[in-house]
């Protein structure tokens, strides 16, 4: 029986029903599963049976996954995990806690592993543990801003080219967010500004926040037009909010959009997210000599 197809926004986003990804999935299903993925950047899957072995058996049909770093909870798993439950004892981390302040970071817009010389293709979150209101994840379409940019500013972003970075977005939150350890395996990396999909050839704008500067301008002026982007982007008439569910897993190109977590009560409800990231293939472009490629 083939999937089913719903529009969520008129520019993208997509709910997909008749199929659970915690069940074995023959080569054809998961082939359509591909291609809207492909054409509409953003899947939302209700009622799933996921548990950790059977997200990262799904997950790693997109291709290899992703190893959490230094910085997450579940660091050298194939999990980020995303909540206010400490990882060994399952109670409330307090806010002031640096797991709770690092995890402030995803109130900004951004593209998961921007920051990687190989940026992820795309990331799977599965809700486990719900809070009873807030905690929605926000998305924005960077194919249908990149559309709508005026002609002379699409011109102006061919072939330019932004250093991302972990360090420099998580400290625009909190210098306290980040160990010297963690930072010491965040390098950063060098990414193309306007990514091509190679299959329907649609381009998207690429930056977020882990975007720092624009290389072979002014620190401000290229940090100025990151911004001016990001903004522009992020505009309500190209974002959808996906207000969670138990049971939901979503699926998004982080080559074609951005994506924040909003606040929740994080001391009265608990909330439990296993995130799964399927790295890329290449670089968008050249690295600078002095940042070793990830091997993840
Ligand atoms: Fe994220």
């Amino acid at each position: 029986m083939a999937i089913t197809i719903k529009q969520l926004h008129p520019l993208f986003c997509a709910e997909i029903g008749r199929v659970d990804t915690g069940e074995p999935m023959d080569d054809a299903t998961f082939a359509e599963i591909q291609a809207a993925f492909e054409e509409h950047s953003v899947l939302v899957f209700h009622d799933q049976t996921l548990d950790d072995e059977k997200q990262i058996a799904f997950s790693r049909r997109f291709g290899p996954l992703e190893t959490a770093g230094k910085a997450n909870p579940a660091a050298g798993t194939h999990f980020a995990r995303q909540s206010n439950l400490d990882i060994r004892t399952g109670t409330v981390i307090p806010p002031e806690d640096r797991r709770m302040v690092y995890q402030k970071g995803n109130y900004l817009w951004h593209s998961d592993s921007s920051f990687k010389a190989v940026p992820s293709l795309c990331s799977l979150l599965s809700a486990r543990v719900v809070p009873p209101e807030g905690g929605n994840t926000e998305f924005a379409s960077m194919r249908a801003a990149y559309d709508a940019l005026p002609d002379d500013r699409k011109r102006k972003l061919e072939g330019l080219v932004a250093e991302h970075s972990l360090v420099y977005s998580r400290e625009t939150v909190s210098t306290e967010a980040l160990t010297p350890e963690m930072k010491a395996e965040l390098p950063g990396a060098w990414q193309a500004m306007v990514r091509v999909n190679p299959v329907n050839g649609r381009k998207a704008v690429y930056a977020g926040a882990h975007a720092s500067h624009v290389i072979g301008s002014p620190r401000q002026e290229g940090r100025a037009l990151i911004q001016w982007l990001n903004d522009f982007a992020t505009q309500p008439r190209f974002c959808y909010s996906h207000a969670w569910l138990d049971g939901d897993l979503v699926i998004w190109d982080n080559r074609a959009t951005l994506h924040r977590a909003t606040a929740y009560d994080t001391v009265r409800h608990k909330r439990l997210m296993q995130r799964t990231t399927v790295g890329g293939d290449l670089p968008t472009v050249k690295q600078p000599e002095r940042y070793e490629l990830a091997e993840e």
